[in-house]
């Protein structure tokens, strides 16, 4: 049998593989903490909850618009029009089967086959596959810097990108692109006229003061060239429902919008409407109280891992990541580490050459204050016990 070569080549979700074998160990009776959660652990709002039983029992259970109901385009349109200072209208947004399906459809419709792609490192696991998938070739910055810079977007563009994937918060390490760098990126965005998808899965959960920076702030003019892909999953700990929005310019949403109606039709119809609740801010309570709680887990992890010899990290601005180095004298696989450290040491955790970054592991903090405090505990007899080298 002749498989299709881009296809054949993906690889498998880091993320997914290392979460899985730990939940085996764990389900095997294994005494597992696993920090590989890239979800919230609480559950969905009650109000979406509702909103969904109520679509089942008005019998809103058939086929949908494909780019999703009107009335979630539109209150999509209206949230993050307040969000960013546009004038988005229903047909600049489109709601796919999560916002890892928003940003899948809207890349097939700017990459062609040997299309170069900037990603800025580390990455999120998925953005390379994905662009594999559609015969592009994902390019990276020369530097070894955490966050990207203009320069760095005009490199790339003078050796052909067309376009790059924005990740502020990011996912792994959970830093964030200040103000003063989002004008710098977007004066280079602007120069080289490149296309950007602008992956602000993690926007809500920012914990510096006022709203996270962005591109769109810096240069609001840029919104026809800046796309943004946004959703419920993270926010709102929605990550099953499996809904996320597109936002940009009417052409691209429409070329990914025919996209997604010749392969999934629309977006499950009763999520739809739990998610339409939610983005109407009938949840934020429930949205305020999980960021406490994160900001909170924040700032505990950090001053236990402060303490631990044998790693260096900055401390994350957002997301629920955070993103330690390895100190050795020697080179580290952190493959080997990670599995070693799941098999020997009781902790799950994901190599940092997942996203780019050998030398560095993932660790989750949307657990249990006692897992974090347990997970510490685990890392640093690791370390101190030095098998790993
Ligand atoms: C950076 C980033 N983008 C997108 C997604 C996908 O989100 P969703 O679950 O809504 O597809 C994730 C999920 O882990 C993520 O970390």
């Amino acid at each position: 049998m002749h498989y299709a070569m881009n296809a054949s080549s993906l690889e498998g979700s880091a993320t997914l593989i290392y979460t899985a074998r730990a939940a085996a160990m764990k389900a095997a009776g294994k005494d597992v903490i696993s920090l590989t959660a890239g979800q919230p652990d609480f559950p969905t709002p009650d109000v979406a909850i509702e909103a969904a039983t109520r679509a089942m029992a008005e019998g809103k259970t058939l086929y949908t618009p494909s780019m999703g109901i009107s009335e979630l385009r539109e209150a999509v349109a209206d949230r993050w029009s307040e969000v960013h200072g546009q004038n988005y209208k229903v047909d600049n947004a489109m709601v796919s089967c999560g916002a890892k399906h928003s940003i899948a459809n809207l890349l097939e419709a700017v990459v062609s086959p040997g299309d170069r792609v900037l990603l800025p490192k580390p990455y999120w696991v998925s953005y390379p596959q994905m662009i594999r998938r559609l015969g592009g070739i994902s390019v990276y910055p020369v530097g070894d810097g955490m966050l990207i810079t203009g320069d760095d977007v005009r490199r790339a563009a003078e050796e052909g990108a067309k376009g790059m994937i924005f990740n502020s918060p990011c996912n792994p390490s959970g830093l964030v692109n200040t103000a003063d760098m989002m004008k710098d990126i977007a004066l280079a965005i602007r120069e080289t006229g490149i296309w950007v998808i602008s992956d602000d899965i993690y926007e809500d959960l920012y914990y510096g003061t006022g709203q996270v920076p962005h591109i769109l702030t810096a240069d609001p003019d840029l919104k026809d060239q800046v796309a943004l892909i946004t959703g419920v999953s993270k926010s709102y700990a929605m990550t099953g429902w499996r809904i996320g929005f597109a936002i940009a310019n009417p052409d691209w949403i429409r070329i990914a919008g025919r996209i997604q109606a010749h392969t999934t039709s629309n977006p499950c119809s009763i999520s739809q409407y739990a998610a339409l609740v939610v983005v109407r801010r009938e949840a934020e309570e429930e949205r305020i109280d999980m960021y406490n709680a994160f900001r909170r887990r924040r700032d505990m992890v950090c001053d236990l891992l402060g303490n631990v010899q044998g790693l260096a990290f900055d401390k994350p601005e957002g997301a629920f990541y955070v993103f330690p180095k390895v100190l050795s004298d020697k080179e580290i696989n952190t493959e080997k580490f990670c599995i070693s450290l799941l098999e020997n040491g009781g902790l799950g955790t994901i190599p940092g050459s997942a996203f780019g970054n050998e030398g560095y592991i993932r660790l989750s903090f949307a657990v249990s204050d006692d897992d974090i405090a347990e997970a510490v505990i685990r890392l640093n007899a690791f370390l101190e016990r030095g098998d790993f080298k």
